[in-house]
């Protein structure tokens, strides 16, 4: 049981109002979570604090070689007015491997959990209720000793800001336009693809402007070796419903293991339908497309949620998925896991925990 302090601020904001359309990341709330590590102390002094700046050395290592991880997950309000979480304990889970990979110590699980908890208790009345709306908690670590040689960090701070959003994409949950990137790469093996880390989507930034500039939402990548086989879209996983069967890419060491990629695949299961973690070539899927097998095709992710995908574009060619339209399946699972998360639907798999 960690002892954290809270602090709460003597000037709240004000609420955003009911029609504002929660831009995602753009409002933060009245709080944020805090606590140093210092290699022989640990952990030390967690509080909850007013939400505010925070002064860094210039020569701070994470503005110099960005040792430094973060996570995302959401709080959700239920019809009967309690505060949920969806499967926080895969985030934390994940947020150490990033660690480990970034050689930034682990965090205790019972702390990261009861930080989260204890920010998002302090600012439960900043969880919106708007359909396709809720909290998004975003925890993160920096590496904060002013220094510019390269090593590990001595000292980090973990921080937990709060932010209430609507969709991710502008679109909502309409079909978004994907650029298949055959030029830049994101991630190799044995690299840091599978952590959650600024560096990672600092790489995927260029692509991500080009792809924009032609139209397209996100970009889609291909493996940084044989540019041959499918990844991930930077912030989300991607399926493919290919002749009946849902299949994903399967994580191989540059792939971000997803909490909604793992929740799908087991909604899926549950479902009764056939679904492979596989190599997936972008030939196959060229050919899927072009064979009329190309059923479905969607992204997940924690912001994203579900995100059907209507056109996809490589090299010369765009295909037009559904005829730009939302799958049967991407609105169910959209369906299925907004609602459990949400608490309208039976919580069979012990996903959802509440903050008390
Ligand atoms: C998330 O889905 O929580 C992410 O971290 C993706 C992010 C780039 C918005």
């Amino acid at each position: 049981m960690w002892n954290i302090r809270v602090e709460k601020t003597a000037e709240p904001k004000p609420l955003p109002a009911a029609d504002n359309p929660l831009t995602f990341g753009t409002i933060f709330t009245d709080h944020m979570f805090i606590v140093n590590y210092e290699t022989g102390k640990g952990w030390f002094d967690p509080r909850v604090v007013a939400y505010q700046k925070i002064e860094l050395d210039p020569s701070a290592m994470v503005f110099h070689y960005g040792q430094e991880m973060f996570e995302g997950l959401k709080a959700y309000k239920s019809a009967e007015g309690k505060t949920l979480l969806f499967r926080p304990d895969k985030n934390i889970a994940r947020a150490n491997r990033s660690n480990d990979r970034l050689c930034i110590p682990e965090i205790p699980e019972e702390l990261f959990l009861e930080a989260i908890k204890a920010v998002v208790k302090t600012d439960e009345k900043w969880i919106p209720t708007k359909p396709g709306t809720s909290l998004y908690i975003r925890p993160f670590v920096i590496a904060t000793d002013p220094f510019l040689g390269v090593r590990p960090s001595n000292t980090y701070l973990f921080m937990i800001i709060l932010s209430p959003v609507g969709a991710y994409y502008p679109e909502g949950l309409n079909p978004v336009r994907i650029w298949i990137e055959d030029e830049y790469v994101r991630a190799v093996k044995g690299g840091i693809g599978e952590a959650k880390t600024g560096g990672n989507y600092v790489a995927s930034m260029a692509a991500q402007v080009k792809a924009h500039d032609e139209g397209y939402s996100q970009v889609l990548w291909l493996d940084g070796v044989e540019r041959k086989y499918i990844e991930e879209v930077g912030a989300m996983n991607i399926f493919f419903k290919i002749d009946g069967t849902i299949v994903t890419p399967q994580l191989n060491g540059s792939i971000l293991p997803g909490v909604t990629r793992d929740s799908v695949i087991q909604l899926c299961k549950s479902w009764g339908l056939p679904v492979e973690e596989r190599k997936v070539s972008v030939d196959e899927l060229v050919k899927a497309a072009k064979d009329g097998t190309l059923e479905e095709v969607f992204g997940t992710g924690t912001a994203a949620v579900i995100s059907p995908v209507g056109h996809l574009r490589y090299e010369t060619e765009v295909f037009k998925i559904k005829e730009g339209g939302i799958g049967e399946i991407s609105q169910k699972l959209y369906d299925t896991i907004t609602g459990i998360q949400l608490g309208k639907i039976k919580d069979e798999l012990g996903w959802v925990v509440e903050v008390k």
